[in-house]
C-alpha cells in the first residue's frame, strides 16, 4: 500500500460519469483488478474522510505509463469536488487497497457482469483474463443509456457484449439479471465476476449458487478508514464449512468476495425472511477463518 501525491492528468465526462486519470506510477505498478484507491479531498473543506474508488485502469507501459484511472458518479460533496478537479491539480491517494479478483486456474469461459459505474473495474479484469487466454463475455446493465459504461470499448475488448437498460433506451429492456439464464446457457460460462449495486450482486450470487457456478463479486460498503481499523465496512460472511458466520471487513478481506459466502439476508437487511427468532448460523469468535480467499468454492 502506497500513499502518494498524484497529479491529475485529465478529468473528462464519460456519459453520466466522470473519468479521472492520475499520474501514479508506484500505485499503478502494484494495482490489480478489483482493488481500489482512497482519495483525500483537499484540506480546508468539511470533508474529512477519504473517498474510495475502484481502479478502472492501471497503465504500466506505453505512452501513458504510470497512470491510474477511476470512474465516478458525482453523488455528494466529495465526488462533486472531484468532478471539478483540473489537470495539474495534486491529489493525496492511498492504494492499491483490498483483495483483487482471482483468476480461474482451469476454467476458461468467464462472464463479467457490470451494473452502472460498477462495470469500471471489469475492463481491467477483462484485459488480465484475456492475457491469460480466457474467453471473456460481458453484460453491461444500467438504468438508462447514458449510464451504460463504455459500450464501444467493451465491444472491442470481449468476445461478446450484451447491454441492458431498465428503461429500454439501449440494448435489451430490463435488468442484467433477467438476461443471465440465457447468457449463461449460450456462452457456457464457467465462472462469473460481477460488480455493481449490492442487490444486483445478491441476485447474481443466488443464481450462481443454484447453478453451481463459481462467482466473485466486488461489493461496496460504507468505508470510514479504508485501512482495516474502524470496522464500518463489516460484511457478514458464512464460514466455509457452514458452521456459522463472521464479520469481515470489505476494505481488507474484500471488496472482492465469493458471492456464495456472503450472508446477504443479514447484510442487506431482509432478516424478516428468516422468521422472528430464527438464526440459522451462529456468530463465530476468534480470528482464525477470515482469510476469505476461497474464491472458487462455496
Ligand atoms: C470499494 C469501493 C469502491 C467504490 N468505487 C466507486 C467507483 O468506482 N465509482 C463511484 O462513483 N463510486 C464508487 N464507490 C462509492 C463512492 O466511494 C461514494 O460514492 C463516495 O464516497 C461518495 O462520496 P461523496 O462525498 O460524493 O458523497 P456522500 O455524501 O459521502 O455520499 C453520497 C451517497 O453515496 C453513498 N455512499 C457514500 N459512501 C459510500 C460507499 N463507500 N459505498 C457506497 N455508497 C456510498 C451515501 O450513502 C450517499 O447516499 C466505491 C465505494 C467503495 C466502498
Ligand atoms: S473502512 Fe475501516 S475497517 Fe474497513
Amino acid at each position: 500500500m502506497i500513499r502518494a501525491r498524484c497529479e491529475v492528468l485529465s478529468n473528462r465526462r464519460s456519459g453520466a460519469y466522470h473519468s479521472l486519470t492520475l499520474v501514479a506510477p508506484d500505485i499503478a505498478e502494484q494495482a490489480k483488478p478489483g482493488q481500489f484507491v482512497e482519495i483525500g479531498i483537499p484540506e480546508g473543506r468539511s470533508i474529512l474522510l477519504r473517498r474510495p474508488f475502484s481502479i478502472h485502469q492501471a497503465s504500466r507501459r506505453g505512452g501513458w505509463a504510470g497512470t491510474l484511472e477511476i470512474v465516478f458518479d458525482a453523488v455528494g460533496p466529495g465526488t462533486d469536488w472531484l468532478a471539478g478537479a483540473k489537470p495539474h491539480d495534486m491529489l493525496d491517494v492511498i492504494g492499491p487497497l483490498g483483495r483483487p479478483f482471482s483468476y480461474p486456474a482451469e476454467q476458461t469461459i468467464c462472464l463479467l457482469i457490470g451494473g452502472g459505474y460498477g462495470a469500471a473495474p471489469l475492463y481491467f479484469l477483462a484485459e488480465e483474463l484475456r492475457a491469460r487466454d480466457k474467453l471473456v463475455h460481458m453484460i453491461l446493465g444500467a438504468r438508462s443509456h447514458d449510464r451504460v459504461f463504455k459500450p464501444i470499448e467493451g465491444k472491442r475488448l470481449v468476445s461478446s457484449l450484451i447491454i441492458s437498460t431498465e428503461d429500454g433506451s439501449m440494448g435489451e429492456p430490463g435488468r442484467v439479471t433477467d438476461l443471465m439464464p440465457q447468457l449463461v446457457e449460450r456462452t457456457g460460462a464457467q465462472v462469473v465476476y460481477a460488480c455493481g449495486p449490492n442487490p444486483m450482486l445478491r441476485a447474481i450470487s443466488a443464481f450462481c449458487l443454484e447453478r453451481g457456478i463459481p462467482c466473485q463479486v466486488a461489493v461496496e460498503e460504507m468505508m470510514a478508514c479504508g485501512l482495516g481499523v474502524c470496522w464500518t465496512c463489516a460484511v457478514p460472511m458464512l464460514a466455509q464449512d457452514g458452521s456459522g458466520w463472521w464479520n469481515v471487513r470489505a476494505c481488507v478481506e474484500g471488496p472482492v468476495f465469493n458471492g456464495a459466502r456472503i450472508w446477504w439476508d443479514v447484510w442487506l437487511g431482509d432478516e424478516g425472511e428468516l422468521g422472528e427468532d430464527e438464526e440459522p448460523f451462529d456468530e463465530l469468535d476468534g480470528a482464525d477463518e477470515p482469510e476469505v480467499a476461497d474464491a472458487w468454492q462455496r
